[in-house]
């Protein structure tokens, strides 16, 4: 974000009517809208803030079909034909992010690396192991190693050759000048969308994207809006929010050759990214549930203790935080929205891992828009219910959700008054009956919406490293004046509860 420009593309004006229409302006949207662009199609992208703002702006951006420990869990949940879907969908986004940088002379530090996950200790050697010979099993270029050039103990890890890493809102807004020159194609930012209508009772008529500023009526649309906005399949219980931490950290030698990831509760992840004063790193990690966990600037601190117990840190130069979605049974929603929905596609749930998989969510987006079945699309298929595959995941998440509920309602205390809260503090009282979310800015100006969030009614939680209002049971967040910053949620907190 402090290395590109804004962008300032003009807001809807009126009413438009469009082969195809994007909602969500990140790395599922843009490509999703240039392939459909390509594909000679008249495309509306509709974004409610600026583009590649969001969790895209504020990723890690490896570009890897290596997620952690992930295939041989694929293998076992799904069966080897979903987990080859899954394998090839990423492994090709890999060369499809490689093939524009060249085809389009793009500028964005695209570098490639070799990506390694190793064992946090031995009793992980034998899973990663294990990984290595599955991965290579489904075609992709993994070998078990025993001495991976990372300055931390561990016995081994699994290397997957040439993957790849990049800025991405230099690769990015690359794309989306791309899409604008097509000639068919018209961004549109700061337009929000409210509502979507599906094609319906098979009458033909279009689907209908309502906007604060105007209709667009079209015979697809594609929601990469990160959380769907429309949610007909009960995607709130089928992922759940996983909030992590970035620092970018100056160090006094080069950071190590490769991008590294120690898949543990927390992760633990390093890659280098070059700077025009030298190369830094980027140190992520202290991954937790959205609104849960206790204190978020404790995270930044934790991460920096991580930081300086592997490399001798000279500075801190950036840190950002941001959350992602991961489904319960491990692999991304994409495809046809709901059962019973027609014309309107999702891509959702990239579980930490979206550069590739939203590259491969927005290609597969755009075959279904041009009402082609694209490769992989079964492995993807939003409306599966595998309960073998995510039963147990699916189950502690919403029992979780159920403490939450229960838990904090009981729990705020009561006061006659706003309570004295120091700047940058916030906390839920009950007056009244209601439950109130009181917060002071940095200003010193007091603020007190509602507590209860607008998706289901749990109780927010105070987040002091944000100065925002986090939702423990789905994700949603708050500004600290209650406007949603985060869906599910796609309504404000009242003031006062009113
Ligand atoms: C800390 C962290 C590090 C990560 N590192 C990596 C990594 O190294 N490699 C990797 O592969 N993945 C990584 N990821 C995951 C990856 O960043 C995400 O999966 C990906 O960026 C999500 O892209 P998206 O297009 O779905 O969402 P976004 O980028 O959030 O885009 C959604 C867009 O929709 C817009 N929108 C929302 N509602 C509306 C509406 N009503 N109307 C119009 N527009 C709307 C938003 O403003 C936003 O611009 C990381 C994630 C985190 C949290
Ligand atoms: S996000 Fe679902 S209740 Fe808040």
């Amino acid at each position: 974000m402090a290395t590109t420009g804004r962008t300032d593309y003009p807001a809807l004006g009126g009413s438009r009517r469009v082969d195809t229409a994007v909602v969500g302006g990140g790395i599922a949207g843009v490509t999703a809208a240039l392939h459909c662009a390509e594909a000679g199609q008249e495309v509306a992208l509709l974004e409610s803030d600026r583009i590649v703002e969001g969790v895209t702006g504020r990723t890690t951006a490896k570009v890897t079909a290596q997620h952690g420990l992930i295939y041989d869990d694929l293998l076992d949940r799904h069966g080897r034909t979903a987990a080859r879907q899954y394998a090839a969908a990423n492994a090709a986004a890999v060369e499809e992010i490689a093939d524009r940088v060249v085809a389009h002379d793009i500028d964005c530090d695209f570098r490639r690396l070799p990506a390694y996950t190793y064992a946090a200790s031995d009793d992980q050697r034998a899973a990663v192991e294990r990984e290595a010979t599955v991965a290579e099993g489904l075609d992709l270029p993994a070998t078990y190693t025993a001495d991976p050039p990372f300055p931390a103990e561990t016995p081994g890890a699994v290397e997957f050759e040439a993957q790849a890493q990049f800025h991405p809102r230099k690769y990015l807004l690359a794309l989306a000048d791309e899409i604008s020159d097509s000639g068919g194609a018209t961004i549109f930012e700061q337009t929000t969308v409210t509502g979507v209508e599906d094609r319906g009772d098979g009458s033909g008529s279009p689907c209908r994207v309502e906007t604060e500023r105007g209709t667009v009526t079209a015979d697809s649309v594609l929601l990469t809006t990160h959380f769907p906005i429309e949610d007909p399949a009960f995607y709130f219980a089928r992922q759940y929010p996983k909030r992590s931490y970035v620092l970018a950290v100056r160090l006094a030698e080069d950071p190590p050759e490769g991008m590294f990831y120690r898949d543990e509760e927390p992760y633990f992840s390093v890659r280098p990214h070059p700077t025009a004063d030298g190369p830094i790193a980027l140190v992520g990690g202290q991954n937790h549930k959205t609104g849960q966990g206790g204190s978020t600037a404790d995270r930044y601190r934790k991460l920096e203790r991580q930081a300086r117990d592997h490399f001798d840190v000279e500075s801190v130069e950036y840190r950002w935080s941001t959350q992602d979605y991961v489904s319960v049974d491990r692999i991304p929603f994409v495809g046809e929205l709901g059962p019973t929905t027609d014309g309107v596609y999702v891509a959702t749930g990239f579980g930490g891992w979206g550069m590739t998989n939203g590259t491969a969510a927005g290609k597969m987006l755009a075959a279904f828009a041009r009402g082609t079945t694209p490769r992989w699309a079964d492995a993807f298929d939003p409306t599966r219910i595998d309960l073998e595959a995510s039963g147990r995941v699916l189950l502690s998440e919403n029992v979780n959700v159920g403490k939450e509920f229960t838990g904090d309602w009981a729990k705020s205390p009561f006061r006659g008054a706003d309570p004295e809260v120091a700047p940058g503090e916030g906390e839920v009282v009950r007056r009244g009956g209601k439950q109130l979310a009181v917060a002071r800015d940095e200003a010193g100006e007091l603020h007190v919406t509602s507590a209860v969030c607008t998706h289901l009614n749990c109780i927010v939680h105070w987040n002091d490293a944000e100065g925002s209002w986090d939702c423990p049971c789905h994700g949603s967040r708050f500004s600290i004046d209650g406007k949603v910053l985060d869906g599910p949620a796609v309504e404000d907190l009242p003031e006062r509860g009113e």
